[in-house]
């Protein structure tokens, strides 16, 4: 016998968790089907996200920091440390400890809003009624059968692989096993220096490893603008050490017992360079394997992702898909978002999300963080734009914190002043993001920014100052 249900959601991590509670939280009767393992080979929700992507990333970022502080800043401050020593494995134990924390959280609350935690992969399998039907399996067995009424796609997305280079978590890494080190590798290579290859190379640098991130596309960081991109490049080589190689052509690779050979031509040069372990970060794949796609005629686009249009909907009735299997940002905010807003139009409602006010951040040191348009955007589109910056150089409080790198710009319409792109590059930019994403969802003007007051001493101040040299009144500059 079937179980029914008005929403079964395929995926736990942030874009199908949160579909299911804000389903089961508008009452429908909701399951979640998930079919992620932990390393112990127990069911444990949160996808990508919770087990193997944001949040141990940032545990092992706040640990590589502490270690770094300690060996290179506490001296500063008249504090002597000595023997300073790494223990990777108690590292490797926090890490473990937030991830079963967090994913608990969402058992709890699963439970909570009484939504069915199914364990296994669903795929679609037809049409009965006015229900879709979807079997869930697991270790190759039909476990469960369901009928729903909605269903919400949040499969996720996984690494892309490099044709012909096999990861197999020992040698050569995808974000599972560069997570998951048990030593610091003396040579570390990264291929790719997008958001992964840079938080994860930079990672490991800090606690001790030389690190070469190999890039293909000459212009670092494309998507970011150019003007912070730039000084990312040149504080993430100077000061944390990434040796980045930028404009570089793979091509074999060839792993050893103990050992990665990568060959690879650079300005026309042939290099051929050995790393104790290898990081593959080129880009994540949408999840479609073994979902059932052809068996309902569910349509992908060109890339392989779930067809959707503006809220989500897929080429068949009550069908969704939200998160990294669709298209946009692969960012877990925005997986969450979509989920909300799907959940509410079922129930009636019309919520919307502002594709163009979603903010991105990169976890390095310092952080990267941006929401809107880029200047290059701008300029390409033919948008009048004025622009104020502050340095973080000034502020009391990022000089008192030891961390006074970076700044904050803002790109403002030459015309109306509304706020059009926000970009930082500093301490702690992803918690000063928030600000501008307010500020733009609420069309402010740089103006607004300007006349709001801010904290002393504090690094929103930088926000302030920026704001105010938009209309060149900076009172610090
Ligand atoms: P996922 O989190 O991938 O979850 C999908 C779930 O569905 C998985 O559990 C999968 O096993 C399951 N599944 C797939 N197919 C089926 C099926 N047929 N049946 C049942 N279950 C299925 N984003 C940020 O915003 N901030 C960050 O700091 C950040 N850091 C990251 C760091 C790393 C190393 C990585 C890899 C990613 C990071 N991301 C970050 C991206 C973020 O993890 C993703 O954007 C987010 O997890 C996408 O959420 P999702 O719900 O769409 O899919
Ligand atoms: P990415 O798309 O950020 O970067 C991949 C990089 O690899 C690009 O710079 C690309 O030019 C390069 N590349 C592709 N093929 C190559 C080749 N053959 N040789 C050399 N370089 C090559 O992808 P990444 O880092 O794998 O991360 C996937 C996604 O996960 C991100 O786009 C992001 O959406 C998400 N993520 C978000 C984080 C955050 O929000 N802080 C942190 C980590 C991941």
């Amino acid at each position: 016998m079937s179980q029914t249900f008005d929403v079964v959601v395929i995926g736990a991590g942030p874009g199908g968790y949160i579909a299911a509670i804000r389903a089961a939280q508008l009452g429908f009767s909701t399951a979640c089907v998930d079919a992620f393992k932990n390393p112990q080979g127990e069911p444990s929700l949160g996808g990508t996200c919770l087990n193997v992507g944001c949040i141990p990333s940032k545990a092992l970022l706040q640990s590589s920091e502490n270690f770094h502080a300690v060996q290179h800043d506490f001296a500063k401050h008249g504090i002597s440390v000595s023997g300073a020593k790494l223990d990777v494995a108690t590292m490797l134990t926090r890490k473990n400890d937030i991830i079963t924390k967090n994913t608990g959280g969402v058992s709890f609350l699963f439970k909570k809003n009484k939504i069915a935690n199914i364990h296994g992969l669903a795929t679609l399998k037809g049409r009965q009624g006015e229900q879709w039907q979807l079997e869930v399996s697991d270790n190759g067995k039909v476990v469960d059968t369901l009928l729903a009424k909605h269903v919400i796609i949040a499969s996720g997305s996984s690494p892309r692989q490099l044709p012909g280079v096999a990861t197999d978590n020992k040698l050569v890494l995808d974000n599972e096993g560069a997570l998951a080190l048990a030593s610091v590798p003396k040579r570390l290579g990264v291929i790719g220096a997008g958001v992964i290859g840079l938080e994860m190379g930079s990672v490991w640098k800090r606690l001790g490893a030389e690190v070469t991130i190999l890039e293909a596309m000459p212009t670092f960081l494309a998507a970011a603008d150019q003007q912070i991109a730039k000084e990312a490049f040149k504080t993430l080589t100077k000061d944390t050490g990434l040796d980045i190689k930028l404009g570089v052509k793979i091509g074999d690779i060839k792993t050893g017992k103990k050992v990665v050979t990568v060959n690879y031509e650079l300005n026309g040069e042939k290099v051929s360079a050995e790393f104790d372990k290898l990081i593959v970060s080129v880009g994540r794949q949408p999840n479609t394997v073994g979902l059932g796609a052809e068996n309902i005629g569910l349509q992908l686009d060109e890339r392989g992702f779930i067809a959707v249009d503006g809220h989500c909907r897929t080429n068949l009735p009550n069908i969704w898909a939200i998160g990294d299997v669709v298209r946009g940002p692969m960012l877990a905010h925005k997986a969450s978002e979509e989920g909300v807003v799907v959940a509410e139009r079922l129930a009636g409602q019309q919520p919307h999300i502002d594709f163009n006010v979603i903010p991105w951040v990169i976890y390095t040191s310092p952080e990267i963080a941006w929401v809107g348009q880029t200047e290059e955007q701008l300029k390409a589109a033919g948008i009048a734009y004025k622009k104020g910056s502050s340095n973080f150089g000034a502020n009391g409080r990022a000089l008192s914190m030891g961390q006074a790198q970076g700044f904050v710009k803002i790109l403002a319409d030459a015309t109306t002043d509304r706020i059009l792109g926000v970009h930082m590059i500093g301490p702690m930019v992803s918690e000063l993001i928030s600000e501008a994403v307010v500020a733009m969802e609420f069309k402010a003007a740089s103006e607004d920014l300007a006349r709001i007051v801010h904290a002393h001493p504090s690094l929103s101040e930088v926000v302030h100052e920026a704001a105010l040299a938009a209309d060149k009144r900076a009172l610090h500059g």
